[in-house]
């Protein structure tokens, strides 16, 4: 099975492990119910705040115009969704999906937390079953959210689907690390991110996943090309920190 179809009708990666495709989605919702108290300062640890820097840069990009419609896919603790919901300025409408409620409910908090309450509805569904109509979003993002997902064409498809003609399609993502800190970075993410996980968030077997996972996602060039073929008319995409991470854009 290539990088480009991870994920068919029967078979599925999980991390390296290879597992049927319908038994996915139930063990994706139980590594975040486990990781989700202790995700926010695990993120800020493992990434030495960097994703902070990752989400803010991708959503600038994304040049959310005031009174639009937003759906932010694997919304998880909110991050991207407050950084979409100080664009809207109290405009428009923001939509927050997540397929583990543990993750979502603490999203709902932060932003409440946050002072964003108002147009702002939540979901828990799966991304390759969009609970929406057809072209009903002007933007949607997801996070870290689509290695994850069963089968990343059917999702890029749901995409494709709910958002308007011209609409906005902005995945950020892990990615191939440059060749030239590729070893330091491998050895970083196989060492230190499991022990990490183990020490802070008493669970290395969630955080194991996590690397895997991110070993087993297409790189740039592939996900540009997989999003070209669910439909989008272009795309581009930025490298960050050496292409640890990359921001693709893309447009219905
Ligand atoms: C690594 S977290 C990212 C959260 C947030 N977007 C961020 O950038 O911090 C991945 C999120 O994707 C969610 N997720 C995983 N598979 C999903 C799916 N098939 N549909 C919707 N959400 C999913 C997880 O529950 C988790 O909250």
């Amino acid at each position: 099975m290539s990088k480009s179809n991870v994920g068919n009708d029967n078979l599925s990666y999980f991390g390296f492990d290879k597992i049927y495709s319908k038994d996915k989605l139930e063990k994706i919702a139980d590594v975040f119910s486990s990781v989700a108290p202790k995700y926010d300062l695990m993120n800020d640890i493992m990434s030495l705040g960097m994703h902070r820097f990752w989400k803010s840069f991708s959503i600038q990009c994304c040049n959310i115009q005031p009174d639009s419609t937003v759906l932010d896919v694997a919304s998880g603790t909110g991050d991207l969704a407050m950084k979409i919901a100080d664009q809207l300025h109290n405009t428009g409408t923001l939509y927050l999906l997540d397929l583990q409620k543990d993750m979502l409910e603490i999203g709902r908090d932060n932003m409440i937390n946050s002072g964003f309450v108002g147009n702002i509805h939540y979901s828990v569904a799966d991304a390759e079953r969009l609970p929406y109509f057809d072209n009903m979003f002007d933007c949607l993002t997801i996070g870290f959210g689509l290695r994850n997902v069963t089968n990343i064409n059917n999702a890029l498809a749901e995409f494709y689907r709910v958002l308007k003609p011209g609409g906005k399609l902005m995945v950020l993502e892990f990615s191939a690390a440059d060749p030239m800190v590729k070893d330091l970075y491998n050895w970083y993410s196989f060492n230190i991110i499991p022990w990490l996980g183990d020490v802070i968030a008493n669970d290395r077997k969630s955080y194991q996943y996590l690397v895997e996972s991110i070993q087993m996602h297409p790189d740039q060039g592939q996900l540009m090309k997989d999003i070209l073929r669910s439909g989008f008319s272009t795309c581009l995409y930025e490298n960050m920190t050496f292409g640890i991470v990359s921001m693709h854009l893309a447009y219905k």
